[in-house]
């Protein structure tokens, strides 16, 4: 029998323990023993490498996080270490692997590919929905709900106390979190890095539509702006003159139950993971465009910075 293993790596999204469960059922399908490798690269370097079966995964599709835990690992950066989490998986006599992470995770396992040839399929595993090559990263459609009702909490008490609320949500240095959420939510405005927005235009038209009645705005901003949510807060109550509150969501957007869309990406994902090693592909990351999948090479994804999809700038732009 082959063995395959899974790990987790990164920040962790809901999605993660869908596709545990079906790593592991099918793997199984395929003839292959799965492996479960616990807390990301770190559990490559200490061993944490363990043969797993079906009641390995039950009762955990609907739970949010993974079962077998995440990192962000300092020691493999360290060519030294690599060369022991190489040895562990050959104790185990793995040549397959599944990374679910993000960029910086799998920057990671192109190294260690380059360097001992395991074969690994990437992935995309990351809130921040901001990996090259794929439109949809696993966990974001969760996200978005958690953010979404945060937001129409939000509305709830903006709307009842005349106030402006400014909200901020994850994503790194990408807007697309924060665009999304803004526009499906019906705020006013929507601060990220991949655009410097004219706050003088937005004085004009907040001001004029104060005069015209407008009692409570939502500005939502991404946290890898250059401007704190305090700055935004204290320009609404200046330059609008309305009494303004921030929240930050924080890593409540990284938990909750995950969504029907997540389970079932989860499944997609990790059926093309297992079909492309089984076909011979050995350093590509799966990538989901208008509705299909597609294997990409590692070098591609690593080399190509992230661009948020120009359809949704334009469809935002009175809010950005
Ligand atoms: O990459 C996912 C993410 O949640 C980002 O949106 C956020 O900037 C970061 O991780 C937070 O990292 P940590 O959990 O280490 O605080």
């Amino acid at each position: 029998m082959k063995n395959i293993a899974i790990l987790c790596s990164g920040g962790d999204v809901s999605g993660m323990n869908p596709a545990l469960k079906h790593f592991v059922e099918y793997s199984i399908e395929k003839g292959l023993q799965p492996y479960f490798v616990y807390n990301g690269f770190e559990g490559l370097i200490d061993n944490k490498i363990v043969a797993v079966s079906y009641c390995d995964v039950s009762g955990i599709i609907n739970r949010g996080g993974t079962k077998i835990g995440s990192a962000r690992s300092q020691r493999f950066l360290q060519e030294k270490y690599r060369k022991i989490a190489k040895e562990n998986l050959d104790k185990h006599n793995i040549d397959k692997l599944l990374v679910l992470g993000g960029d910086g995770s799998f920057r990671g396992i192109e190294v260690f590919h380059k360097e001992t040839g395991i074969s690994f399929a990437g992935v995309p595993s990351t809130i921040d929905n901001d990996i090259t090559g794929t439109d949809y990263c696993l966990g974001v459609d969760t996200a978005l709900g958690i953010i979404n009702c945060s937001l129409d909490a939000i509305r709830d008490t903006a709307s009842s106390f005349s106030r402006a609320f400014v909200v901020e949500v994850m994503g790194n240095h990408c807007g697309y979190l924060a665009l999304v959420s803004a526009l499906t939510s019906g705020a006013e405005l929507c601060l990220i890095p991949e655009k410097v927005s004219d706050l003088k235009k937005f004085e004009k038209k907040f001001n004029h539509e104060k005069e015209n009645g407008r009692k409570y705005f939502i500005a939502v901003i991404a946290e890898g702006i250059s401007q704190s949510a305090d700055e935004i807060s204290q320009w609404f109550e200046k330059n609008i003159g309305i009494e303004s509150r921030v929240t930050i969501l924080g890593h409540i957007q990284r938990g909750g139950n995950p969504s029907t869309r997540d389970r079932l990406m989860a499944y997609r994902f990790i059926t093309e993971a297992i079909d492309g090693l089984l076909l011979g592909n050995n350093d590509a990351v799966i990538c989901y465009n208008d509705g299909n999948f597609n294997l990409k090479s590692i070098d591609y994804i690593t080399k190509t910075t992230y661009q948020l999809d120009a359809n949704f700038l334009k469809l935002a732009k009175n809010i950005i």
